[in-house]
C-alpha cells in the first residue's frame, strides 16, 4: 500500500469530468502542487473516465451494488482510496452522497455550483441549481469549495467565487459563467486546503 500523502488526490466523478481534466492539465503544467492518483466514478461510460485515461490516471468504476447502503459503498470506495495513497479526496461533480470513514473526515473537499448554503442539498445539481437561482431573482451567484461532512452540501467553506446574474441570463448562460469561476475555485481551494 502506498503511504498516504495529502498532495495525492483521489477525484470522485459522475459525469463529463471537466474539473478532472482541468486538474490534470494544471498538474501537467507543473503549476498545481498536487497529483491526481485515482479517479472513481459511480457511473460507467462517462466522459470523466476518458479524461482520466488520456491523462494516465488510474480509474475505477464503482456502481452501487443492489441493496448496498451508503456506508457499505463508502467503505468500499475508501478502501480503494487508501490503497492509492491519496490523502485528500476531491468530489468534482460526484452526484451521490458519500459516507466518509473516520480516517478521512476533514480530508474530503467538494465543489458546488452555488453560493452555499443557498441552493444546496438534495435535488440541487447541474442546471437545476441555475434555474432555481433565476426563479428566485438572485442578482449574484457563484460556486463554493467546502469540506464535506455527513450532511450533503454542508461543511466549512474554503473558498467562494461569484458572478453577476444579468437580466438576459438563462440557466445555460449562468451555468457557463459559474463554471468559469469553478475552474479557478477548485484548484485554488485545493491549494489553500493543502497549505493549511
Ligand atoms: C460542476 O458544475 C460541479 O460544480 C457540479 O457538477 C459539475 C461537474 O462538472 N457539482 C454538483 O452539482 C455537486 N452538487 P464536470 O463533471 O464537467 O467536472
Amino acid at each position: 500500500m502506498t503511504p498516504r500523502d495529502p498532495s495525492r488526490l483521489a477525484v470522485f466523478v459522475s459525469g463529463t469530468g471537466r474539473h478532472l481534466q482541468n486538474l490534470c492539465r494544471l498538474e501537467a503544467e507543473g503549476s498545481f502542487g498536487a497529483k491526481v492518483v485515482l479517479c472513481i466514478s459511480n457511473k460507467p461510460g462517462v466522459g470523466a473516465l476518458e479524461h482520466a485515461s488520456n491523462a494516465g490516471v488510474p480509474s475505477l468504476v464503482m456502481e452501487p451494488t443492489p441493496g448496498e447502503g451508503t456506508e457499505a459503498y463508502g467503505r468500499r470506495a475508501f478502501d480503494a482510496v487508501r490503497a492509492s495513497g491519496a490523502g485528500t479526496v476531491v468530489l468534482a461533480g460526484f452526484l451521490k452522497h458519500l459516507w466518509i470513514p473516520d480516517d478521512y473526515r476533514g480530508h474530503v473537499l467538494n465543489i458546488h455550483p452555488s453560493l452555499l448554503p443557498a441552493f444546496g442539498g438534495k435535488g440541487y445539481y447541474g442546471s437545476r441549481v441555475h434555474r432555481a437561482v433565476l426563479e428566485r431573482g438572485c442578482q449574484v451567484t457563484g460556486c463554493t469549495v467546502h469540506l464535506v461532512d455527513e450532511v450533503y452540501d454542508n461543511g466549512p467553506i474554503l473558498l467562494q467565487r461569484w458572478c453577476a446574474v444579468e437580466p438576459d441570463d438563462t440557466a445555460d448562460t449562468l451555468a457557463d459563467k459559474v463554471f468559469q469561476e469553478e475552474l479557478l475555485a477548485l484548484p485554488e481551494g485545493i491549494r489553500r486546503f493543502l497549505a493549511q
